[in-house]
């Protein structure tokens, strides 16, 4: 069964069915043979796959869906491939998996990089009051839809590498949930970014991270975070990884 995932996960990369779409529209993906082995047996594919607007036909060719978000998401990337980082929005169960490492407790929670909103939601749904959430996004596109979808929430367009300038000296933060492609950046912006968590979320706060670089040491790991939760989200799509952690000085966090 994993092969079989496999197989239909390498083909759907190499369809390239995001590309493809833009090209054709919302039409027939002509040629696209995702949905079937080698042998022409049905694979299964990606519970999430419907993120990247894809509906699979009985005969087993792939149509685009008239989605919501993902040819929003699409039509993003293919503008800033490097800062969008990823073929599709997070799944549910890595949206989940991240909001279900933000601690208890009182204080700010702030989403960066939050995209089309799947990690906002689920950080609601783990009980973050809207009042307790700052959502952060570069694109100006992104920023529309998550205000069309949480008017309830305080989105900010804006630079996580100006992080601190979005929150108050007074404003205690509790975690910092990062969807960042951290990994396609540059050194130094990379370098900023982490500097601005540091400050934001000093010696009381965690900072969680995905990223489809399952292996590695993080960024966060080599410049003296420490690690207290490592997860495998294999299902989502891409198949991802989930850490969270802590400044040294944070008392609380329990080293992994
Ligand atoms: C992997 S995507 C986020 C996926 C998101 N979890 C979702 O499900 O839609 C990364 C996001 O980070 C945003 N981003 C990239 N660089 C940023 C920066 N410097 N500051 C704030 N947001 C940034 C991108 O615009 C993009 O929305």
């Amino acid at each position: 069964m994993k092969t079989r995932w496999l197989s239909g996960l390498g083909i759907l990369i190499r369809s390239n069915p995001v590309m493809e779409g833009i090209r054709g529209g919302v039409g027939k993906l002509n040629g696209f043979s995702g949905m079937r082995g080698k042998a022409g047996i049905p694979v299964r594919m990606p519970r999430n796959i419907r993120r990247i607007g894809l509906r699979v036909l009985r005969d087993g060719r792939a149509v685009l869906r008239r989605g919501r978000n993902a040819p929003r998401f699409a039509a993003e990337l293919v503008r800033h491939p490097r800062t969008v980082g990823a073929i599709c929005p997070s799944g549910a169960q890595l949206a989940a998996s991240m909001a279900a490492c933000i601690p208890d407790g009182e204080g700010l929670v702030i989403e960066i990089g939050a995209g089309t909103g799947a990690v906002t939601r689920a950080i609601l749904a783990r009980g973050v009051a809207p009042s307790r959430l700052l959502v952060l996004e570069r694109s100006p596109e992104f920023c529309r839809i998550l205000r069309g979808k949480f008017p309830e929430l305080n989105v900010v367009q804006g630079d996580a590498a100006l992080l601190s300038s979005y929150v108050s000296e007074t404003d205690a933060v509790l975690a910092v949930v990062s969807s960042l492609p951290l990994m396609n950046f540059p050194s130094a912006l990379r370098g900023a970014i982490l500097e601005q968590i540091q400050k934001v979320i000093g010696g009381r706060g965690c900072v969680i991270q995905f990223t489809y670089a399952l292996l590695g040491e993080s960024p966060y790991a080599r410049n003296g975070f420490r690690r207290d939760i490592l997860r495998f989200i294999p299902r989502n799509l891409p198949p991802a990884r989930v850490e969270r952690f802590w400044l040294p000085s944070a008392c609380r966090h329990s080293a992994a």
